[in-house]
């Protein structure tokens, strides 16, 4: 792969992917795509902005116009989609924009990228990264399999598996070179503060309360956000395409004990732990089984939670300006808790 079209990448887990692939592949060259919704943020990524292997679009991958220039201007070999709305809370209080940017901006970029490389697939690769939540909720027991049937709960999670389901007509139609990823919940850098880890960071920094849903036992399997990135490397450079790689952690963590453990870390009391009313439809526990992509490709996490999360905390420790700013941001944009 010689250029490859990220989108979304001035997000979360696409600017990582961004700072992984810049130090790891001296010769790959960027097109990031992102229209900078509240959850994109330039800033995490300004350091490549004079940098003659990247080049940023501010575009809109619903805009077909927009999408089909950027392939039109720039030979690109691969697309690595992360673009779109991410908040469950969002999800069920404005569902709209999800049907919009999830499901029919990933037609516009797999569209896009048939027509421009119709003459030969074999040397290109779509990687859509999608997430655990397109499988709904697990008992006690049991693992996500690349073959649980998919069963979405939320908006956010419907629409995710809605685009899962078009990348997978487009190879099974035109042979398009679509792989799907489904990653476990991610932490590190550069996560928004409305999402669980950064928000009771900074709220225990600021000796404020700690929302909890519900009971607080709802479990979910965290991976540290650089371990996501390397997996999608590793799809990118070896995955079969029209197969679909579980990535996960083998972390699971209930809600309040992640808690506990950022006030743990941080010499907070729990006495700022306050239980709220529970989220409709919450998924009570999601776990991964990700033997395949660790049989099939070679790839594992590299960290385990315990390095993983104070090397997190260390970052939001270090870089109080970047979340300051978005938590007044957040203030004004909130929907939920987390
Ligand atoms: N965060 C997680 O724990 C997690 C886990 C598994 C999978 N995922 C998936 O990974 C991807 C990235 O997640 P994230 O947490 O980094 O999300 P994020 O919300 O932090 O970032 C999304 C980015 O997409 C951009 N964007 C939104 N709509 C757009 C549009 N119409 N055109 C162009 N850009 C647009 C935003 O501006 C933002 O920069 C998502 O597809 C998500 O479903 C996330």
């Amino acid at each position: 792969m010689k250029k490859i079209l990220v989108t979304g990448g001035c997000g979360f887990i696409g600017s990582n992917f961004i700072h992984f692939m810049m130090k790891q592949q001296s010769e790959i060259e960027i097109v990031n795509i992102d229209v900078l919704t509240y959850a994109g943020n330039p800033e995490n990524v300004t350091q490549y902005r004079d940098s003659s292997r990247y080049t940023f679009i501010q575009g809109d991958i619903t805009d077909a116009a927009c999408v089909k220039s950027i392939f039109k201007e720039h030979e690109i070999d691969g697309v690595i989609h992360f673009a779109a709305e991410s908040h469950v809370d969002r999800s069920i209080t404005g569902p709209e924009i999800f049907v919009t940017t999830n499901i029919l901006g990933t037609q516009v970029l797999l569209e896009n990228a048939r027509k421009a490389w119709q003459d030969d697939f074999s040397q290109k690769r779509f990687v859509h990264v999608s997430t655990d939540e397109v499988y709904g909720s697990l008992g006690q027991d049991g693992l996500f399999t690349e073959e649980t049937p998919l069963a979405p709960n939320s908006p956010y999670s419907a629409s995710k598996a809605g685009s899962d389901l078009l990348v997978r007509s487009y190879f099974e139609t035109f042979g398009f070179p679509g792989i799907i990823t489904r990653c476990s919940n991610n932490y590190g850098p550069y996560q928004y503060p409305e999402k669980l880890i950064p928000l009771m960071i900074a709220n225990a920094l600021d000796d404020k309360q700690l929302p909890v849903y519900g009971d607080g036992k709802n479990i979910r399997d965290w991976l540290y956000v650089e371990d996501h990135c390397s997996a999608i490397a590793t799809v990118l450079s070896k995955g079969k395409p029209g197969d679909v790689y579980n990535i996960g952690g083998n972390n699971e963590w209930k809600n309040i004990d992640i808690v506990k453990k950022v006030l743990e870390i941080l010499n907070k009391s729990e006495d700022l732990i306050t239980f709220v009313k529970d989220r409709p439809g919450h998924d009570r526990r999601y776990a991964i089984d990700a033997s395949k992509i660790k049989n099939d490709l070679g790839w594992e996490p590299s960290l385990t939670f315990e390095v993983g999360i104070e090397k997190s905390i260390q970052w939001y420790l270090n870089n109080t300006g970047w979340w300051r700013e978005l938590q007044k941001k957040h203030e004004l944009t909130a929907v939920g808790k987390y």
